[in-house]
């Protein structure tokens, strides 16, 4: 038992994101997403990579323009007008685009 938590933890380790872009990305995510969007890695494998794609053109102004006047996204504003949220584009690009839904990638450990 001991030696298959082990194992389970030391797998867990080597798959975290090489890439430390990816890690910020869903550290991003979970900051300022995750209390409408759910659980991290459900939202983002929902989509493919196409999708992702688009969503984050424009610097970020896609997403924007999705929150922007919505009522029930009113609260997320105020971090998506500030500079921080562009940011973090690049790494957001990186978590979604790492784990789009048609990328073979399967996030194992949360
Ligand atoms: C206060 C709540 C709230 C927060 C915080 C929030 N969103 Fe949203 N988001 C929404 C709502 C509501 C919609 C649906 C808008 C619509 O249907 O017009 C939405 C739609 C989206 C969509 C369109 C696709 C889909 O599945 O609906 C994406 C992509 C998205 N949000 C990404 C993000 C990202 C990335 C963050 C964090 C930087 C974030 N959201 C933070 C409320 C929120």
């Amino acid at each position: 038992m001991k030696n298959l938590i082990l194992s389970m933890l030391v797998l867990c380790i080597s798959l975290l994101p090489l890439n430390a872009s990816v890690y910020k990305g869903q550290k991003y995510f979970k900051k300022n997403c995750l209390s409408c969007h759910g659980k991290a890695l459900v939202f983002v494998t929902e989509k493919s990579y196409d999708q992702w794609m688009k969503y984050l053109d424009v610097n970020g102004d896609v997403i924007y323009n999705l929150h922007n006047n919505v009522d029930e996204a009113a609260l997320s504003m105020k971090y998506f007008n500030s500079q921080k949220y562009r940011i973090s584009i690049g790494h957001y690009r990186d978590f979604f685009l790492e784990y789009a839904n048609d990328t073979g990638n399967i996030p194992a450990c949360e």
